[in-house]
Formats: structure tokens, sequence, C-alpha cells
């Protein structure tokens, strides 16, 4: 260090001498021919550095290699600091959910739990679409340095509640390269992905049917939904329907999972109905045609394997006016849950206190799924740490905790099928944790 500096002290000292001189004395050098005034001081750096090229070629393109690379990982590394989420949450910072929480909700929802970043959706797929979103977070920074609080939350509010702002702030394909394996095909052979597979982000990198099947999704437009039934490719392809249409806020929702919301499905259809009566989506109170697992569950249908008998149906569900299909005569609206007010006087006798039991079944149940939500974080939480083989455990896993998860009713939808679920996703679960050094989820207490 002190070598260094010394030496250039001498650099400068020596130059001011040279110039001087230079002044001083008018005669010219050999070197320079035409005898004109000294170079500058650039120009003299610039001579210097030719010099040296000459002198030592290999050393010289080793240095001008190194400098280049250096400045490489520099930029590089500037890139991707400035890509984290925890950059982008430096500014969106509210810690509740709608504008500006958009790190906090990101943080608590299933997307972050796979270690999906807030730029693999917030810009195209590709190298050239990274680059642009990172303009658009130069905009940004202007922005917040400019404009004021309210204008920052006034365009957030729009992203938030829009659908067709939405739609536009994140297009159907940005979300199709993960989701679908025919566009995540087409979507890599008409971009440039990246320069000789240098890593910038998560979705740039995403092959299909591979990233698909090693997190466990579906392919969108071929696979069954897990829940409803449910056809993307009509909705999506067919109709041109934006995924805002009905997954708005399915990463900024708040939720770990953001559902569909059943007042979307209502409110188009009632209005397509109006100008097209002979429209094929199901009337509003066709329940079983859209909630087919539900329908499943109560039929005792569902989880059967080979050569299985239908476990018998929920006692309540095959009470012949209420066998499935019949959803109305507990939920006596798409939108009324039953409750114990309703369940009582309607159904059970009088005189007893069926409002108590019903609280107590579903305590029960909750009881039951606890410890497997728990269990479910905890696995996300070390994720980034399993084997192949352990990722297909969690997805195994993740099918039936899925089923207690999507059936809200607590088990009263088909008790047996519910404790069955609950068992296999205990079991494998508990497999897997051990196999990962977790400790082993048990039952939580009030559990019959
Ligand atoms: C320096 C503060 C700051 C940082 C860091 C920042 N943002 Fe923003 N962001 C803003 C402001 C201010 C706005 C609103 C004005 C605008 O459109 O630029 C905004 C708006 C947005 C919007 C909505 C744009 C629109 O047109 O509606 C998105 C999406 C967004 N930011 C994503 C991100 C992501 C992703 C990151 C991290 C890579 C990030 N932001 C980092 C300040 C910031
Ligand atoms: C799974 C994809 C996905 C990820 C990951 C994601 N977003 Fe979003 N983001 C969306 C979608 C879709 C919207 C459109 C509105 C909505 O659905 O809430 C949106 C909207 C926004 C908006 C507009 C205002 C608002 O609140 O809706 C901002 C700002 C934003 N995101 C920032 C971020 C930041 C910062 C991160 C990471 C910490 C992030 N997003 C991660 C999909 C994503
Ligand atoms: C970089 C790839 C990627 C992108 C981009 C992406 N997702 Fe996802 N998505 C995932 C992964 C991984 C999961 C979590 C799977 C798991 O752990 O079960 C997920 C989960 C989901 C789920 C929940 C599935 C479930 O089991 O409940 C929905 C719905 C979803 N994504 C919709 C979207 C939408 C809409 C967009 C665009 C706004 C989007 N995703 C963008 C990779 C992605
Ligand atoms: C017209 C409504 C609608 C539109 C539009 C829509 N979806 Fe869905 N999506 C659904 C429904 C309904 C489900 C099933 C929910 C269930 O079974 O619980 C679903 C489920 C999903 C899932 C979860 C699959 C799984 O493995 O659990 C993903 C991922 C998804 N959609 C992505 C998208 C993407 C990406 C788009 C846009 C290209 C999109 N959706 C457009 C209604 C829609
Ligand atoms: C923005 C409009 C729109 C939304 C939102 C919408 N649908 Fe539809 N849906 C339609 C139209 C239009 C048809 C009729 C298609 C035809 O006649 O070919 C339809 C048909 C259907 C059908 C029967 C045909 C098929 O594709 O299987 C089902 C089931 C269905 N919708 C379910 C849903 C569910 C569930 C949701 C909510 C998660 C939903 N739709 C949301 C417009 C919509
Ligand atoms: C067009 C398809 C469709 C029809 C018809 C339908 N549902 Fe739904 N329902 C959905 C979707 C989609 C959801 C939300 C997604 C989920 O729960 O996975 C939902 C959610 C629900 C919920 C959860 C709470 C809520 O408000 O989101 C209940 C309860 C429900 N439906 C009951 C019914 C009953 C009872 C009927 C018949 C009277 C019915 N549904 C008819 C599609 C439908
Ligand atoms: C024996 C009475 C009964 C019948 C029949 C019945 N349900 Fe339920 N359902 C319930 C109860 C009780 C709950 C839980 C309500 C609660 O926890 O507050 C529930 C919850 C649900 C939920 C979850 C609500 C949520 O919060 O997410 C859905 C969806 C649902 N039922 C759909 C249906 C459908 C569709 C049918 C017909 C195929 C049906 N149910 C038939 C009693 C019934």
């Amino acid at each position: 260090m002190k070598n260094l500096l010394e030496k250039l002290k001498a650099f400068f000292s020596a130059k001011k001498v040279d110039s001087a001189e230079g002044s001083q004395n008018s005669q010219p050098k050999s070197t320079d021919t035409e005898g004109e005034k000294q170079p500058g001081r650039l120009k003299r750096l610039f001579l210097n550095i030719k010099a040296y090229a000459k002198r030592k070629p290999s050393t010289f393109i080793a240095i001008i290699v190194g400098i280049v690379f250096v400045l490489l990982l520099v930029t590089y590394e500037a890139l991707h600091l400035t890509s984290t989420p925890e950059f982008c949450g430096m500014c969106h910072v509210e810690t509740e959910t709608g504008a500006g929480a958009e790190y906090h909700t990101w943080k608590k929802n299933i997307h972050a739990a796979a270690d999906v970043g807030c730029i693999d959706c917030h810009g195209k797929p590709g190298f050239f679409g990274y680059m642009r979103a990172k303009m658009g977070g130069m905009y940004d920074l202007y922005s917040e340095i400019v404009h004021s609080k309210e204008n920052k939350m006034a365009i957030l509010t729009e992203g938030a509640t829009n659908k067709e702002y939405a739609a536009k702030l994140v297009p159907n394909d940005w979300c199709l390269i993960c989701h679908s394996d025919d566009a995540n095909k087409e979507i890599r052979d008409n971009t440039f992905m990246s320069f000789f597979g240098v890593k910038m982000r998560k979705v740039d990198a995403v092959k299909n049917p591979e990233f698909r099947e090693l997190n466990g999704l579906r392919d969108i437009f071929n696979d069954e939904m897990p829940n409803i039934s449910f056809s993307h490719d009509n909705h999506v392809n067919t109709l041109g329907l934006s995924c805002m249409e009905c997954h708005m806020g399915v990463a900024h929702g708040g939720e770990f999972q953001n559902k569909t919301k059943m007042e979307d499905c209502f409110a188009c259809h009632d209005a397509e109905r109006e100008k097209n009566p002979d429209m094929i989506a199901p009337a509003n109170d066709d329940c079983s045609a859209c909630h087919t697992t539900v329908v499943a569950m109560q039929e005792g249908t569902l989880l059967l394997e080979e050569g299985e008998e239908p476990t018998p149906p929920s006692i309540m569900a095959d009470q012949g006016i209420y066998g499935a299909g019949n959803c109305s005569t507990c939920h006596i609206g798409a939108f009324d849950l039953p409750t114990a007010a309703t369940c009582g006087p309607t159904c059970h006798s009088e005189g007893m206190d069926y409002g108590f039991m019903y609280d107590d079944i579903r305590a029960q149940f909750d009881a039951v799924k606890a410890p497997l939500d728990k269990l479910n974080m905890q696995l996300y939480e070390v994720l980034g740490k399993m084997t192949k083989e352990q990722r297909a455990k969690f997805n195994e896993f993740k099918n039936y905790y899925e089923i207690l998860a999507n059936d809200n009713s607590k088990g009263i939808h088909n008790d047996t099928i519910y404790v069955k679920a609950a068992e296999k996703a205990m079991a494998i679960g508990n497999e897997l944790a051990s196999s990962l050094g977790i400790p082993v989820a048990a039952p939580e207490e009030g559990q019959e």
C-alpha cells in the first residue's frame, strides 16, 4: 500500500517537474516529431499504457481481462443486490395488506415459501425482460425521490384493486411460464433467456415439466384442478381472460394461499347469461357442478385406493334429503355457511343442544389440522435443503394436506375421509420431518 502511494506521488510529481521543464525548456525532445508542446496528462498516461502493452503484451491483456471481469462482477452483484425482495421491501414497507404492503404480503405467500421472488413475477421472462424490469426500477427510485407519498399510494392502490390495470402489470405469460408446459416451451423458444445460462433470477431458468414437477404443481391447461371442476383452457385460451379475473391478489392477498372467489365466477356468469342465455356455465345454485371434490367427499369416493370400497358417506350428508348435490339443505344459500343456529332448529330435534355439539366437532377437527398446518410451514422452511426424493415426498404430503386445507367444513362433509387424509399427511410428513431433523408433529390436545 505504502509502496503504491509512493509510486503515485512519484508519478504525479514527475509530471509536474516534466511540465515545468517543458515550459522552461522549449527544446523539442527527440520523440516529439513535430516539436509542438508536451502531450497532456491523459495523453501521457495513454502513451505510457501503450508502451507497457508493447513491452508486456500478455500481462497487459491479463490486466484488461481482470478489470473487465471485476466490472462485470460489480454490475452483476449490483443487479443481484437490487433484485432481492429485501431491496424492494425498502420502499414497499406497509405491514397490513393493500397498497404499499407488497413485501409483507409476499413474505406470507406460498410463492415466497417456494423461493419465487418479486422480479420473477414483475418482469417479462427472458434476459431483456429482466433488464427492462431493472429500468422500471430506476423509475421507481426516481418516483420515490421526486413524487409525493400520495402519488405513490395512488399508483399502488390502482395496481391492487383494478383488474385490468393489474393484468397489464403482470400479463398472463409471466405466470404461464411456470404454470404451464406448452406456454413454457413457447416462451422459451421465442425468447432470449440468458447469456450462457448466467442466472439473474429464478424464472429465466424455469424449464417445464421439470420445474413444475419438482414443485408439485399442476399444468393448469392439462391437469384437473384439485378442488373445483374448472377449465383454464376454456377461460384463458378460448375466452381470452386474464389470470387477474380470478386470481387478483394471488401474491398480495394476505394469505398463504389466496384462493379464487366464488363471487368473481358468479358476477361474470350472470352478466354473460344476460347477453347469451345459451351459454354453458353452471347455474349459481348448481353447487355440485363446480364443487366436485366436496361431492366426492360426501359420496365417500375421494382417496379411494385400488380395490377399496367407498368410505361410508357422511351420516349427515347421506340422510336422503341431505345427499350429495343437495348442498342447500345445510348451506341455505351459496354464501351462507351453516352455523350452530341454522343446524339446530332446522334439522335436529328440539330440546337437544346441537349448537354445543356442532362447535365441539369443529374444535376437534381444528385440533387434527393444527399440527399439520405447523408441519407444512416447517417443511417449507427447509425446502432449499431437500433432496429430489425428499421434494417428491413433500409433494405427496401436500396432496393429502391440500384436502384438509381445501375442505373447510372441518370434517362435517365426511369425517371418515377427513381423518384418513389427516392420518396420511401426518405419517408422510413426520417421516420426512425426521429425515430432515425436524421434530415430528404430535396431535394437539383436545383431539379424541
Ligand atoms: C426507492 C424506492 C423503491 C424501491 C427500492 C422499489 N420500489 Fe417499486 N415503487 C416505488 C414507487 C415510489 C412506486 C410508485 C411510482 C412508480 O410507478 O414508480 C413503485 C411502484 C411499483 C410497482 C407498480 C408500478 C405501476 O406501474 O403500477 C411495482 C410492480 C413495483 N414498484 C415493484 C417493485 C419491485 C419488484 C422492486 C424491487 C426489485 C421495487 N419495486 C423496488 C418505489 C420503490
Ligand atoms: C407470484 C407472482 C408475484 C410475486 C412473487 C410478487 N408479485 Fe407483486 N404483484 C403480482 C400481481 C399478480 C399483482 C397485481 C395485483 C394483485 O394481484 O395484487 C402484483 C402487484 C404488485 C404491486 C402493485 C400494487 C399492489 O399492491 O398490488 C406492487 C408494488 C408489487 N406487486 C410489488 C411486489 C414486490 C415488492 C414483491 C416482492 C417482495 C412482489 N410484488 C412479488 C404478482 C407477484
Ligand atoms: C417463477 C415461477 C412462478 C411464477 C412466475 C408464478 N408462479 Fe405461481 N407458483 C409457483 C410455485 C413454485 C408455487 C408453489 C407451489 C407449492 O409450493 O405448492 C406457486 C403457487 C401458485 C398458486 C397456488 C397453488 C396452490 O397449490 O395453491 C397459484 C394459484 C399460482 N401460483 C398462480 C400464479 C399466478 C396467477 C402467477 C402470475 C401472477 C404466478 N403464479 C406466477 C411458481 C410461479
Ligand atoms: C375464470 C377464472 C380463472 C382464471 C381466468 C384463471 N384461473 Fe387459475 N384457477 C381458477 C380456479 C377455479 C382454480 C381451482 C381452484 C381450486 O381447485 O381450489 C384455479 C387454480 C389455479 C392454480 C392452482 C393449481 C394447483 O396446482 O393447485 C394455478 C397455478 C392457477 N390457477 C394459475 C392460473 C394462471 C397462471 C392463470 C392465467 C393464465 C389463471 N390461473 C387464470 C380460476 C381461474
Ligand atoms: C370474466 C368472465 C368469467 C369469469 C370470471 C368466470 N367465468 Fe366461467 N365461464 C365464462 C363464460 C363466458 C362461460 C361459457 C363458455 C361457453 O359458453 O362456451 C363460462 C363457462 C364456465 C363453465 C362451463 C364450461 C367449462 O369451461 O367447463 C364452468 C364450469 C365455469 N365457467 C366455471 C367458472 C368458475 C369456477 C369461475 C370462478 C373461479 C368462473 N367460471 C369465472 C366466463 C367467466
Ligand atoms: C361456478 C362454479 C360454482 C358454483 C355453481 C358454486 N360454487 Fe361455491 N365456490 C366456487 C369457487 C371457485 C369457490 C372458491 C374457491 C375455493 O374454495 O377453492 C367457491 C367457494 C365456496 C364456499 C367458500 C366460501 C366463499 O364464499 O368463498 C362455499 C361455502 C361455497 N362455495 C358453497 C357453494 C354452494 C352451497 C353452492 C350452491 C348453492 C356453490 N358454492 C356454487 C365455485 C362455485
Ligand atoms: C350436513 C350439512 C352439509 C352439507 C349437506 C353440505 N355442507 Fe358444506 N359445510 C357444512 C358445514 C357445517 C361447514 C363448515 C362451516 C363452518 O365451519 O362455519 C361447511 C363448509 C363448506 C365449505 C367451506 C367453507 C369455507 O369457509 O371455505 C364449502 C366450500 C362447502 N361446505 C361446500 C358444500 C357443497 C358444495 C355441498 C354440496 C355438495 C355441501 N357443502 C354440503 C355442512 C354441509
